[in-house]
């Protein structure tokens, strides 16, 4: 929630607070294919956030009477570990705010997934916040995102989010918790880079129409690097399942040499 604090000085000059400059991202880092049950993985590490994501389906629709002959239906679960921040977060299960994240990203992904190659299916997505620090909606629907691609579901675009608010009169992007916490305001957003779509925009605070006009400007061209980083985790979890497969492959003559 942002309030406005003016006793913290968020931004000097152009540093921010950990030392980033205002377009700077924290660093970001995502590894697909991360669960060996689940039909689609991914960790994504951004900043001090670490969020997991995980994907079955399409399957049984349950319970029946949900289910859509047109289409599959998508479920999303958002929750945080009761050890993800600070403060013990005590009660485990959905409260308020995990109940709208899974709703709004149940939005992203029904607008994202061929759904109606799928009738009378289900895709379940969860994402699971094990630390965080601010942005955890994005990086779960980053990590979310890899994660349905790694389970093989068609999809329209791989989708990314980045977060973009003001702090101390300042434009930034990649708001931390304490920027989200004590600026001036802060829009998390999920783009489609290819249809140039905003799936996601929730605004918390005040923005004047030009600082969004500038502000989505900052977020399209912060979203490129997180695609990249996206590619190159799916990449890489090819990669190690064609190791896997050759490791496994009986060397040449070997197979020849036993049954004799
Ligand atoms: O994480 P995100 O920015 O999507 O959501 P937020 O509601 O704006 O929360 C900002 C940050 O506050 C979170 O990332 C957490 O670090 C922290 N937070 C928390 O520790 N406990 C909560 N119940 C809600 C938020």
């Amino acid at each position: 929630m942002a309030q406005n604090v003016s006793s913290v000085k968020l931004i000097d000059g152009d540093r921010r607070l950990d030392g980033r400059g205002v377009t700077d991202l924290r660093s970001l880092k995502i590894t697909a294919g991360v669960l060996k049950k689940a039909g689609g993985s991914a960790l994504v590490e951004w900043g001090k956030n670490k969020v997991l994501a995980g994907v079955y389906g399409p399957r049984e629709v349950f319970p029946k009477h949900m289910t859509d002959p047109y289409k599959a239906i998508i479920n999303c679960k958002y929750s945080m570990a009761s050890f993800s921040s600070l403060e013990d977060h005590g009660r485990a299960g959905p409260n308020r705010r995990a109940i709208e994240i899974g709703k709004v990203a149940k939005h992203v992904f029904e607008n994202n997934i061929f759904t109606n190659l799928f009738p009378k299916t289900m895709v379940n997505i969860s994402m699971e916040v094990l630390q965080s620090d601010g942005g955890t909606r994005i990086a779960g629907i980053t990590a979310a995102s890899v994660a349905v691609v790694d389970a093989g579901i068609p999809v329209k675009d791989l989708v990314q989010g980045v977060s973009v608010g003001k702090i101390g009169g300042r434009l930034v992007v990649d708001l931390d918790k304490i920027e989200d916490n004590m600026g001036q305001s802060d829009i998390p957003v999920i783009v489609s880079l290819r249809s140039k779509e905003v799936l996601l925009y929730q605004l918390d605070g005040m923005l004047t129409r030009d600082d969004i006009n500038e502000g989505m400007d900052l977020v399209f061209e912060a979203a490129k690097l997180v695609r990249e980083k996206q590619v190159q985790a799916l990449k890489e979890k090819y990669e190690r399942v064609e190791e896997q497969v050759a490791d496994e492959k009986p060397a040449a003559g070997k197979e020849t040499e036993e049954v004799m």
